[in-house]
């Protein structure tokens, strides 16, 4: 059969689809990662030993369909019930999740992405999926997949969230969009919202708002209360940055009982593989350990920013593990390279809001030296 009848096979949206890049992982040995946001620190000896003991004949089984044992914990740790839980396959499961459950496809778009020449369709807001740019690039590609609508708005230059009053006079943020995405603290740029400016903010949301708080362990501040006072916004968690488990998979979020239980009717049975539910328990029972490491990150963020400040770079400020510079000299995609030579890996975006920045993984404080070193004889 020719590749080009392999294509007729497949559906015109899925054809036409640009998918989302993830961070490289290199094959090369002696790389250092800065790329992918991941904890330089590995989990807990408690974690490891509770995730090797769970490796037995036990494997033949299916895990528990709802991750009951894993949403008791959190429960108790957030302060609600296990029903205001959902745990997804990694946080990326449950945006896609909440993407599908709240969001209708626009008609006829379900089956083809409109041609690039094609006017847009006139927005309708429950087919609108929302998020600021520069943010997590998974969300578009979220809309994309879903057939659904996107509306990407704009952040003040530096990165900040504009106002209420400053969206209401802009005209571009949707009030009524089905589903509003807000990473915060936000990616690539680190910059952190406080909770008083997202309260506003979803107070004025007539649809689903997620927050989604992938870095909010090495922030100053964090919205989870949100989530349990209104009952239209969730809020997003993932075990991969903070407890060091992205090889796991697991994320979840937390809201009212009846949105989270309209999410549980869409996924799939078994969405969390019981290793990973084991990993997580374990990690929760073992907070204080992961608190050191919060703290050691943060840091090294601080001390990491001061030294490359001093090296010329400007660098934001952060209250996630990475930072976004934008270095001197050279435009950033060749610092890209350059770095990479030194056997350094970042990450650089082509979308043009963020072309002349790197993100950096906040690593150990033996790769950030390296990070300096390298960046010292760049220059
Ligand atoms: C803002 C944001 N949200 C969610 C995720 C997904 O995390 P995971 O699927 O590993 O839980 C990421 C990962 O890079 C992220 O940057």
């Amino acid at each position: 059969m020719s590749s080009r009848h392999l294509q007729t096979l497949i559906r015109p949206l899925v054809r036409g689809l640009h998918p989302y890049v993830p961070g490289e992982q290199p094959k090369i040995k002696g790389l250092i990662k800065l790329n992918t946001n991941e904890n330089p620190y590995p989990p807990s000896p408690k974690v490891l030993e509770a995730t090797r003991a769970a490796v037995d004949g036990r494997l033949r089984l299916y895990p528990n369909p709802t991750a009951q044992l894993l949403r008791d914990k959190l429960a108790r740790l957030h302060g609600c019930r296990p029903d205001n839980i959902l745990v997804g396959n990694g946080s990326d499961e449950v945006l896609a999740l909440a993407v599908r459950t709240f969001v209708d496809p626009v008609v006829g778009q379900a089956s083809r992405l409109p041609a690039r020449d094609e006017p847009p369709a006139p927005p309708c807001s429950k087919s609108l999926v929302q998020f600021f740019t520069p943010s997590y690039s998974l969300y578009p590609v979220l809309a994309d997949i879903h057939g659904a609508a996107r509306n990407a708005v704009p952040l003040h230059s530096d990165f900040t969230l504009p106002s209420l009053a400053d969206l209401k006079r802009a005209r571009q943020w949707d009030f009524r969009a089905a589903l509003s995405l807000v990473t915060t603290p936000n990616a690539p740029s680190g910059c952190g919202y406080s909770t008083a400016q997202l309260e506003e903010l979803c107070r004025a949301q007539k649809g689903v708002v997620l927050l989604d708080e992938a870095y909010v362990n090495f922030a100053s501040e964090d919205a989870m209360s949100l989530a349990l006072k209104y009952p239209h916004v969730l809020v997003a968690r993932t075990f991969s940055k903070a407890y060091s488990l992205c090889f796991q998979r697991v994320g979840y979020c937390v809201g009212h009982p009846e949105l989270i239980a309209a999410i549980h009717k869409i996924r799939d049975s078994y969405n969390v593989n019981g290793l990973g539910q084991v990993a997580a328990m374990a990690t929760l029972d073992d907070l204080p350990h992961y608190r050191a490491n919060f703290r050691r990150i943060i840091a090294t963020r601080e001390r990491l920013t001061c030294e490359l400040g001093a090296l010329g770079f400007q660098v934001f400020p952060s209250q996630t593990n990475f930072i976004l510079v934008r270095p001197p000299k050279h435009p950033a995609k060749e610092w890209l390279q350059k770095l990479r030579d030194r056997k350094i890996l970042v990450r650089w975006f082509s979308d043009p809001l963020v072309q002349d920045y790197l993100r950096i993984t906040i690593g150990a404080p033996e790769e950030a030296a390296a990070l300096v070193k390298a960046a010292k004889a760049v220059q």
